[in-house]
């Protein structure tokens, strides 16, 4: 099997990119895939989630610098760090907040993450790459690297603005970078509050009406948050629960998992 390329992306913040990423590949890993996430936010959410540590740009290769200065295939495992069986991820590190601006004048910018993580494609069975809120040239070599887009949003009036936005760019950057256009496995609407007030009843009923498909829908759950909290995957902290099951789900619809698998 090859590798899934996935950049989970929206410029808009908070919408649960980082959450997805997280319970997503903890989904994955726990039906016995092979699973890389990759975390290419300063910020490190993702990093802190599970409670690795971030990479040192002083001494240790990191994302920013193996897509600035090249990497071997040495180099570039050196940066893996396990989180659990199945469960890998590349950490954050500081130098990702000046990457955008050191990488503006690379020649073939767009393309360095793709050189990078083309040298682990044989060892993962799946690759998840967190994206920081941003349409940025960072955010553009995670879209030229990937094969397909999930597209987390949540239940507000401007997740439908942002989402035009972004398919815009996925168009510009394809023609600009000469690249295929990834394909969108869909949404996955998050922090789902029943019942609605009108207002969101409006909003939910206007994303289900996107020419793009609804893959997920996850509600707003304490567990979810307590288990990133815990340095867990919400398959390693409640497994039972329904939000568990409406990962499982998601992996499901958007195609990462066979229909078996469903619960
Ligand atoms: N289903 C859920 N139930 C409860 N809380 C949630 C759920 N999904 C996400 N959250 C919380 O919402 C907040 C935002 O989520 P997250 O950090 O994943 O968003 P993001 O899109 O990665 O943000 P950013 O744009 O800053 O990278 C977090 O505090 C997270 O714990
Ligand atoms: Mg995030």
């Amino acid at each position: 099997m090859e590798m899934t390329r996935d950049a989970l992306l929206n410029q808009k913040g908070g919408v649960a990119k980082t959450t997805t990423t997280l319970h997503l590949g903890g989904t994955l890993a726990a039906a016995g895939r092979r699973t890389l996430l990759v975390d290419l936010d300063g910020q490190g959410n993702l990093t802190t989630a599970l409670k690795v540590d971030r990479l040192h740009p002083q001494g240790e290769m990191t994302l920013a610098r193996a897509m600035l200065e090249g990497c071997t295939r040495e180099q570039a495992r050196s940066m893996v760090r396990q989180h659990s069986e199945n469960l890998f991820v590349i950490p954050s590190a500081l130098d990702l907040f000046t990457l955008p601006r050191n990488l503006y004048s690379a020649r073939s910018s767009e393309h360095r993450l793709t050189w990078v993580l083309e040298l682990l494609e044989e060892e993962f069975d799946h690759c998840l790459v967190d994206c920081r809120p941003a349409l940025e040239v960072d955010t553009d070599n995670a879209l030229t690297w990937a094969t397909a887009v999930l597209i987390p949003v949540d239940v507000d009036e401007f997740s439908i603005e942002a989402l035009e936005l972004l398919i815009g760019q996925v168009q510009t950057l394809a023609t600009e970078a000469r690249i295929d256009p990834p394909r969108y496995r869909g949404l996955v609407i998050n922090r789902i509050d029943r019942p609605f007030s009108g207002f969101h009843q409006k909003v939910y009923d206007a994303l289900h009406q996107l020419p793009l498909p609804v893959v997920g829908e996850i509600p707003l759950r304490t567990a979810v948050a307590e288990a990133k909290n815990k340095g867990k995957t919400i398959a390693q902290y409640e497994p039972r629960s329904d939000v568990a099951r409406m990962y499982r789900d998601l992996a499901v619809k958007a195609g990462y998992l066979p229909e078996t698998t469903a619960s």
